[in-house]
């Protein structure tokens, strides 16, 4: 019998005992370059939402061909000081063929709810076939959400997704579903009762009684339909007719609904918060360039409560910054490789009274980067360029372009950690740089994104960690490193082999508390967690 092989990629973090942690999350995908053998270079981001950021998970691949993860960084967005933190994660892959995949985020608890969701479970459909509309790979609508969103119940409130598509999609919006096309969407998906949902992607939470307080756990599926019927291609030929009632791709909006005790008044300006301006209007399109920050300031007020933060979800390289009570500023500064690419923002600002906690409405904006179309001096743009796209479900703008990306399909990109990991070292806090590079066809090579990764402690060759019944693992290629909030200290990748089969409950009663131990003899701190993130 052969010995069976397991490759594992382990994460190394400082957290505690794992309970009833998750918040939800969403993800989103961008296809970067379709190469001429019909390989994909897709960037998913992904938003994890846990219980003081003690948990990370990854998605696994549940159905077609998921290609091989390139890279992954995962960095806090925001949530320091609360109960709920995100994490975003950012992750190249690089798929073999444009036919459609599936990927899964399956795994522990959700926190404890009142529509009684157990585990955590999200799908989504990456589609990335050229369509005959765009001539190229299908985009996912592009949408965050916080972690936890409130309201009292006494009080009335819509929460208005952002649902914006870069493909100028119409963007719709459905509870997930256990039977949906076999694959199961959550686990299970009983949607909350206290909310109604529109296929545009409201949420209507109205006045309800108090025995309804409490926390529930949201589970939406956002999906793109073109405006017309259109045929998507894959490059050995095969075509696929989509009508307008068939979904091109599909993400999960998993978050918290918070719905709290009676406030005496509902008023905006009261108690909850009030936005006042300059902030920008619910689903505001914004723009900036390569490079250049974008500031968003955001001002509220609030007479009968005290404003105590700014809560706020998009890429985790957002800073802010508190001018005064009330008024912050988010700025983001976008990379090269985010060039033509649309990324959403979302923002509640929280104010306190004799300790109960109020939230003002929630806001999205989608900033676009690159040229503004409504000051862009026009030039002399070919018609054939400038594509206008209908308008998605925004009450805010007019007449939209389509993001003018300049990739042209013949460069490739690639990502080239330049830090390598793995070798038995037990080191002091070590800084290191990974690059994305490109290289164009004339050869000329760019940086595109330069990240600095922060290792706090040791990576370990798995060589001298053998479980006992294991023989011979040998170390294997070094793996991306990953940060989260500088806990995760690094990523493991290593093939153990066993003459008898490894089983899911082998590897996690046995072969990861030996681990575990073996680096603890190292000299890693003893509350270490190992979290075994994929399974080849
Ligand atoms: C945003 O706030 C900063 C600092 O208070 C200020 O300098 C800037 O003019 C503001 N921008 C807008 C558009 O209000
Ligand atoms: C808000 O505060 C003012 C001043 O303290 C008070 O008179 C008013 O009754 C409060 N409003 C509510 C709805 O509690
Ligand atoms: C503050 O909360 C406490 C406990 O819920 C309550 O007894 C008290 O009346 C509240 N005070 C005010 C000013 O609302």
């Amino acid at each position: 019998m052969p010995p069976s092989l397991l490759l594992l990629l382990l994460l190394l973090l400082v957290c505690s005992s794992q309970a009833h942690h998750f918040y939800g999350t969403v993800i989103t995908y961008y296809p970067k370059n379709t190469n001429t053998d019909g390989s994909v270079k897709v960037v998913l981001r992904y938003k994890l939402n846990f219980h003081r950021c003690r948990e990370i998970d990854s998605w696994d691949c549940l159905s077609g061909d998921c290609g091989s993860q390139g890279s992954v960084m995962l960095n806090q967005v925001d949530g320091d000081s609360r109960e709920e933190c995100q994490t975003e994660g950012i992750e190249t892959r690089q798929v073999p063929s444009d036919a459609s995949f599936q990927l899964v985020l399956d795994g522990g608890r959700w926190i404890n709810n009142r529509n009684g969701i157990t585990s955590w479970r999200a799908v989504t459909l990456v589609e990335l076939k050229s369509r005959s509309d765009t001539g190229k790979a299908n985009t996912s609508p592009q949408t965050t959400f916080l972690p936890a969103v409130r309201v009292p119940s006494n009080c009335q409130r819509d929460f208005n997704l952002l649902a914006f598509d870069p493909d100028g999609d119409e963007v719709k919006c459905r509870y997930g579903s256990t039977s949906h096309t076999s694959q199961k969407e959550c686990n299970p998906c009983t949607p909350p009762s206290v909310l109604t949902l529109s296929s545009s992607c409201t949420l209507s939470f109205s006045a309800t009684s108090t025995s309804d307080q409490g926390l529930y756990a949201v589970q939406l599926v956002m999906e793109d339909f073109p405006r017309r019927t259109i045929t998507l291609t894959q490059t050995n030929g095969v075509e696929t007719t989509i009508t307008t009632n068939d979904a091109i791709s599909k993400i999960p909006v998993q978050f918290v609904l918070l719905v709290d005790p009676v406030v005496s008044s509902c008023a905006e300006g009261l108690y909850l918060p009030e936005f006042l301006p300059p902030t920008p209007a619910n689903r505001a399109r914004l723009y900036t360039s390569v490079s250049q920050s974008l500031e968003i300031n955001i001002s509220a007020q609030a007479s009968n409560s005290t404003i105590s933060e700014l809560l706020f979800s998009g890429p985790y390289n957002i800073h802010h910054t508190t001018v005064a009570a009330g008024r912050h500023i988010l700025t983001w500064t976008p990379y090269p490789n985010e060039d033509g690419e649309s990324h959403p923002i979302c923002f509640v600002v929280q104010a306190v009274s004799n300790s109960t906690i109020y939230q003002s409405e929630l806001r999205c904006v989608i900033v676009t980067v690159g040229p503004d179309p409504t000051t862009a001096t026009p030039t002399t743009t070919t018609a054939a360029s400038t594509t206008t796209t209908p308008l998605t479900t925004t009450t805010v703008e007019t007449t939209t372009t389509a993001p003018t990306s300049s990739s042209q399909p013949t460069t490739i990109i690639s990502a080239v950690p330049t830090t390598t990991t793995p070798q038995t070292t037990t080191s002091p806090p070590m800084t290191t740089t990974a690059a994305l590079t490109t290289a164009n066809t004339d050869g000329a090579t760019t940086v595109l994104s330069t990240t600095t990764i922060t290792t706090t402690s040791t990576t370990t060759a798995p060589s001298t960690t053998t479980p006992a019944t294991a023989t011979s693992p040998s170390a294997a290629s070094p793996t991306p490193v990953i940060n989260v909030l500088n806990k995760v200290i690094v990523g493991l990748r290593m093939k153990i082999s066993s003459s008898s089969p490894l089983s899911e409950d082998y590897v996690r009663n046995t072969v990861i508390p030996q681990l575990k131990e073996e680096l603890v003899r190292k000299g890693l701190p003893a509350d270490i967690r190992l979290c075994r993130v994929t399974r080849v």
